[in-house]
């Protein structure tokens, strides 16, 4: 089963959305829209799915995500009241605490989506690589047990080729897709999927922009 973004342009590059159980990492440098493409598919999940979410964040605090999402005219606090999401603040330290504690919340609140921003503070706190990759490993592993819809971001840095910081979380995730900040042109950011396990995707580069409205994608 399909399940869709809502976010304008982006589902019929999927197949319709992303497949129940997987797990798809949103990664870019810095401002290249990965928080907002996150939590357009958490706000538009519960006002247009009626699926819950969960979002945790461990890099920007709960307060700038809602003056943020308020900039967009997604009044999470509402949703955040009548039970239908969870916005949650982690310190990337003590990974079994976080997987317990995700599962509990998601469990409980019987959340159908998934939002991780970012595994990078995990890639930077943790400096063994083979420590990096068993924390990943085992946080998404977790994720998989549950049984819903996760997205995952991470960060690219300035000067890298690669998908993350420490390339190893675009091979454990089904789909990647990757925004890029062009600066010059009509249009200034680019999305391209660049795998989707499952799935017959787009293999274009689409432009895209945020507006007041959040993401919108093109085609091509
Ligand atoms: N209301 C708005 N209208 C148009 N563009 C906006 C608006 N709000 C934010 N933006 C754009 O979105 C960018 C930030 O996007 P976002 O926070 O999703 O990026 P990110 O990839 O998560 O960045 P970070 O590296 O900080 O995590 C801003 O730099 C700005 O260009
Ligand atoms: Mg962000």
């Amino acid at each position: 089963m399909r399940v869709p973004t809502g976010i304008p342009g982006l589902d019929e590059l999927i197949e319709g959305g992303f497949e129940e159980g997987n797990i798809t990492l949103v990664t870019g440098g810095t401002g290249t829209g990965k928080s907002t493409l996150c939590m357009q598919f958490i706000y538009n999940g519960i006002t247009q799915y009626n699926e819950k979410g969960v979002y945790i964040t461990t890099e920007e605090n709960v307060l700038n995500i809602k003056r943020q999402s308020a900039k967009f005219n997604w009044n999470i606090e509402e949703l955040e009241k009548d039970g239908s999401l969870r916005l949650i603040e982690m310190e990337p330290f003590d990974i079994d605490t976080i997987s317990d504690r995700l599962s509990e919340v998601v469990e409980k609140m019987d959340a159908k989506r998934i939002v991780i921003d970012s595994v990078s503070m995990f890639e930077m706190y943790i400096h063994d690589p083979f420590k990096i990759r068993k924390t990943l490993f085992k946080i998404l592993q977790r994720i998989r047990e549950m049984n819903r819809v996760c997205i995952v971001t991470a960060e690219i840095p300035e000067d890298s080729k690669g998908l993350s910081r420490e390339g190893v979380i675009e091979f454990m995730v089904d789909g990647v897709i990757l925004l890029k900040y062009l600066g010059i042109a009509k249009y200034k950011r680019s999305l391209a999927i660049r795998k989707m396990r499952m799935t017959d995707h787009s293999s274009d580069i689409h432009p895209f922009e945020i507006t007041q409205q959040g993401i919108e994608v093109y085609s091509v």
